[in-house]
């Protein structure tokens, strides 16, 4: 049996080398999984150029779990968090920090609306008891890419940290810790880099992880405590998710081998034009215009007919090898279709064929909304 092909932003489509490289079994303490460990975070780090004054801290579990732990290492308990917010991921941050305990103040946007870095500007400067500002790069409920590099640029300009989800922009869409001043950015293991999920990692500024001593939450969550650890032994501090690190190790050599960032960025960007202009073909309208829509993911409106069914759409077209993804919007219907994993756009021509045909099936005639 074939997989399917998942259309989602991870877990997503992984190359036969990736899955492979899971058919080993490590020893976490043996000093060749530690290597496996260095050398991992040493290539996280290079991808975003931030060799001299940031640090990988890699992190067991999903991608959330890598943003709570940043927020909790990094901002203290009496800080107070800026959260410009156009979309699902921005409002789960405000919802970490609640539980956190930490302060939010959150900058509401549209969600068709790229979050407006003149509005942060105002915002810190009208309070300067805001110690951090938490961003998401690309808001993968919708696909809106945020630009990241004014928004920096405003952060540090007055004086205060930048904390970045970047977690299905890392690898893909260009950031350089040379130009682009922050003190963390997340990302996970099973998003642009292609491998598998289980890992999340924080690109963290030196400077302020070795400042947050006290802040941590909660041990396992506790970045300051994990990097510490594993400077002293080069291990982990708790069972490490070994088969995930192999495959990511896997899934590494092959970017780099594919080219790096610029080829990724080039094959996410021909299979989003791919299924973009073939839904347009078939009548689908995205829920972006072109120009804030990030090569990730892109969502669509769902058809007006009354013969749609989502669940009923997804079931067919999951029959026929491909798998999509719900919408994340409350007050429009919605699905998305991811354009990342190991895939390029062939594939996502062939996705549009299989879904022209399950429309047929399904009798749907009006896609397009007037
Ligand atoms: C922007 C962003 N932030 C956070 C997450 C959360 O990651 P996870 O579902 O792996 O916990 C995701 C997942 O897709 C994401 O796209």
């Amino acid at each position: 049996m074939t997989d399917p092909i998942l259309l989602t932003p991870g877990p997503l489509t992984t190359s036969a080398d990736t899955k492979f490289a899971m058919l080993s079994d490590w020893g976490s303490w043996d000093s060749a999984f530690n290597s496996l460990t260095a050398s991992v975070c040493r290539d996280l780090l290079a991808i975003v150029n931030g060799q001299s004054d940031h640090v990988c801290v890699p992190l067991q579990g999903s991608g959330t779990f890598a943003v709570e732990a940043a927020l909790g290492t990094l901002v203290p308990k009496g800080g107070k968090v800026l959260v410009p917010d156009n979309g699902s991921y921005c409002k789960r941050i405000v919802r970490i920090l609640g539980y956190l305990g930490r302060e939010a103040v959150v900058l509401s946007h549209g969600e068709q609306e790229p979050v407006d870095p003149a509005r942060i500007d105002a915002a810190l400067a009208a309070d300067p008891a805001i110690t951090h500002v938490a961003q998401v790069h690309c808001e993968t409920g919708t696909g809106i890419l945020n630009p990241l590099a004014q928004i920096a640029d405003i952060v540090a300009k007055h004086g205060r940290a930048l904390i970045v989800d970047a977690m299905s922009s890392y690898g893909a869409i260009p950031i350089d810790a040379r130009t682009l001043p922050f003190d963390a950015l997340i990302a996970a293991s099973g998003k642009c880099l292609e491998g598998v999920p289980g890992m999340g990692f924080v690109i963290a500024r030196r400077t302020a992880l070795e400042r947050s001593g006290g802040n941590g939450y909660s041990l396992a969550m506790d970045l300051l405590d994990q990097w510490q650890y594993m400077q002293k032994t080069g291990q982990w501090r708790f069972t490490p998710p070994t088969h995930v690190l192999a495959a990511l190790r896997v899934a590494i050599d092959q970017y780099l081998a594919q080219g790096g960032l610029t080829a990724r960025l080039a094959r996410y960007t021909d299979n989003c034009a791919a299924l973009v202009s073939g839904m347009r073909a078939l009548g689908f309208k995205t829920f972006l215009p072109d120009a804030l829509q990030a090569p990730i993911i892109v969502t669509f409106h769902c058809p007006p007919d009354t013969a749609y069914d989502f669940n009923e759409f997804y079931r067919r077209v999951r029959d026929r090898g491909f798998i999509l993804y719900p919408g994340k919007l409350t007050a429009v219907d919605t699905f998305r279709v991811g354009c990342i994993g190991a895939i390029g756009a062939d594939t996502l021509t062939r996705a549009v064929s299989v879904m022209a045909d399950v429309l047929r099936e399904m009798g749907v005639r009006r896609v397009a909304h007037e």
